[in-house]
């Protein structure tokens, strides 16, 4: 059987850590599309040759030409700029959405059976756009933020208790923005839920608030330390995980931006909800219960997605 292909659209700094996750993973034949001549088939000659070493098989190509997509499984979108110190992912939108455009465009021209996720910022507008511009079916479009900031609700977590990440779980529901909401109730360690174990006393309310608000914060805190760009390791591991869901049909569970329509009071919008990831896409959107705190900090951020949505239609008459 052939080698499943995936499409990395932007070979910058995500695009070149996808590609070579997906070829330590071996998770299929990579081609690295860029509209900046020689990046990509440097990434990609530069990945091809560290097979050797690592051991691992696969074809890796670096293109220009949307052509070389063509009937690509999975395409990971990372085209775009990427926000500098002060600026806030919305900050991002007017030139984002230009670029959301052409790639739209391109997927759908030569992979519209692909499985897209998108991580371009700010993020759940981008993702609404992407699937607008491409016709795609919604189940098959999917923002990948939920699963980074999961990762980093649980890293922090698993350093205030000094246990293994593996054995904290973390759930952030929302929009990817400010208005992000981690939630207490469903996270937990070894399968304690955190409010028990404050009460407990392993931890402190005022502690986990700390954590929760880092938590928002985490993708700032990346970007006042580097300077020059934003975080690439973890979100090109998350979507790793996500691209990895579909291809082998895991039923994975994982918050991802997905459309909604119907489950938590939404009537059509793209914001983070926990999934189930298998072949078809998309499979199912869970429909969690919210408590009064929960969901009040839900709706605010779903405010916050509308509002990037509107401005969005406002900026391209095409989206209206
Ligand atoms: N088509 C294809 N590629 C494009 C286009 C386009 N229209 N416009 C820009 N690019 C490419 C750039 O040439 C660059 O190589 O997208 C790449 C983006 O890479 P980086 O600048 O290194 O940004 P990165 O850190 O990878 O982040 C990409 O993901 O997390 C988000 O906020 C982040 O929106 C940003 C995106």
């Amino acid at each position: 059987m052939a080698r499943p292909k995936i499409a990395l659209i932007g070979a910058g700094q995500i695009g070149g850590t996808l590609a070579h996750l997906a070829a330590i993973k071996e998770l299929g034949d990579v081609v690295l599309f860029d509209i900046a001549e020689g990046t990509p088939q440097g990434k990609a000659l530069d990945i091809a040759e560290s097979g050797p070493a690592e051991g691992f098989d696969g074809s890796f190509k670096g293109t220009n030409d949307y052509a070389d997509i063509a009937g690509a499984d999975v395409c990971i979108v990372t085209a775009g700029v990427p926000r500098k110190p002060g600026m806030s992912r919305d900050d991002l939108l007017g030139i984002n959405l230009k670029v959301m455009k052409s790639v739209g465009e391109g997927i759908a021209a030569h992979a519209p059976d692909a499985f897209v996720i998108c991580i371009t910022n700010p993020l759940d507008a981008m993702v609404w756009a992407l699937q607008q511009f491409s016709g795609l079916p919604a189940q098959k479009v999917v923002g990948m933020a939920g699963v980074l900031d999961s990762a980093r609700f649980r890293h922090f977590l698993s350093l205030e208790f000094g246990v293994s990440m593996r054995d904290v779980n973390a759930f952030v529901l929302g929009g990817h923005g400010d208005t992000m909401v981690p939630l207490a109730r469903y996270s937990t360690v070894g399968g304690i839920p955190l409010p028990d174990l404050v009460q407990m006393g392993w931890t402190t309310q005022e502690k986990l608030d700390a954590i929760i608000q880092r938590t928002r914060d985490g993708g700032a805190e990346i970007v006042g330390l580097l300077k020059t760009g934003s975080a690439f390791y973890a979100p090109a591991t998350s979507a790793i995980e996500m691209a990895e869901a579909y291809l082998k049909d895991q039923k994975r569970v994982l918050p991802c931006a997905a459309y909604v329509k119907g489950a938590l009071g939404l009537d059509g919008l793209y914001v983070g909800v926990p999934t189930v990831i298998g072949a078809k896409g998309i499979e199912k959107v869970i429909d969690i219960k919210l408590n009064k705190d929960e969901q009040a900090m839900f709706d605010k951020s779903v405010d916050a997605v509308k509002g990037l949505v509107e401005a969005c239609k406002g900026i391209d008459s095409t989206l209206a």
